[in-house]
């Protein structure tokens, strides 16, 4: 049973079956990439109309909420519990500092753990106090790093391809050298995708200067940890590429501009 923000300040229980958080979660994102080739087009009305349809769906909030139902049906849980597990095999100090980034809930297993002495959260829409609400595209980089940055599930949430590239170039920026960046992405997002597979995600990480040291695959999600390298230079232009053909594939792809 998810919650949901009402008007009073109090919360209000929102019963979501599985099936229809993912219809929610899949109109949504169908819904802002329309909206944003609109804006592309210079299509004003377009664009406001499907504004209107994201906010008869129940906007960013009810898209939010069936996030958290399908964390648990997806995952069993949020997957801060692998980002945990991860992050203990590599280091035996704690880490330090915590972004999160898109962060749906305070209460996730990064928090319960004690494992780090910072965590700063943020999300577009936050659903509490302790999260705060920035585009993380418009976040000042802190004078103080951070150790580890979470990017789960929010890269998809980008409507535009270069859009997805800059979000993934930006987290350098708030990383330690040597930082570590937890990416999650839906499953078909690389094993169905007419622009994106396992060789084209690699070389967008390779050109950020990110090394993959672990990687886990499952039914619906895909998980990586990064290891931020040193680089330097402009980044490498990587397009849009046809990778597979095939009239039931998805048009997911991050490019570099
Ligand atoms: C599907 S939820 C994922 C939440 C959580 N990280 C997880 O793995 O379950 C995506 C979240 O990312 C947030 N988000 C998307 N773009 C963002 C941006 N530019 N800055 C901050 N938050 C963003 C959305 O508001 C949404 O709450």
């Amino acid at each position: 049973m998810a919650r949901k923000a009402s008007i009073t300040g109090g919360t209000k229980k929102v019963k979501l079956k599985p099936q229809k958080s993912r219809e929610i979660i899949r109109k949504y994102h169908v819904l802002l990439k329309k909206q944003a080739q609109l804006k592309k087009e210079g299509n004003v009305a377009g664009a406001d109309a499907v504004t209107s349809e994201l906010e008869k769906l129940g906007g960013l909030q009810m898209y939010q909420q069936a996030s958290i139902s399908g964390q648990m049906e997806a995952r069993g849980g949020d997957s801060s519990k692998l980002l945990m597990n991860w992050l203990a095999k590599y280091s035996k100090e704690p880490a330090a500092a915590l972004l999160e980034v898109g962060c749906l809930s305070f209460d996730n297993y990064c928090t319960r753990s004690n494992y780090f002495a910072r965590i700063d959260r943020l999300d577009l829409n936050s659903q509490d106090p302790r999260i705060e609400q920035i585009d993380f595209m418009k976040k000042p980089v802190p004078p103080d790093l951070y150790d580890v940055v979470s990017l789960s599930l929010v890269v998809n949430f980008v409507p535009d391809s270069g859009l997805r590239g800059e979000m993934l170039k930006r987290t350098r920026k708030f990383l330690k050298p040597e930082g570590l960046l937890f990416f999650v992405l839906p499953e078909p997002c690389i094993y169905n995708s007419r622009y994106c597979n396992e060789q084209s995600i690699s070389d967008i990480f390779n050109a950020l200067g990110y090394r993959q040291i672990e990687y886990k695959r499952t039914r619906k999600l895909v998980y990586w940890l990064l290891k931020m390298e040193e680089r330097s230079g402009p980044y490498p232009k990587i397009c849009k590429t046809l990778v597979n053909d095939g009239a039931k594939r998805n048009n997911f792809c991050i490019a570099l501009s």
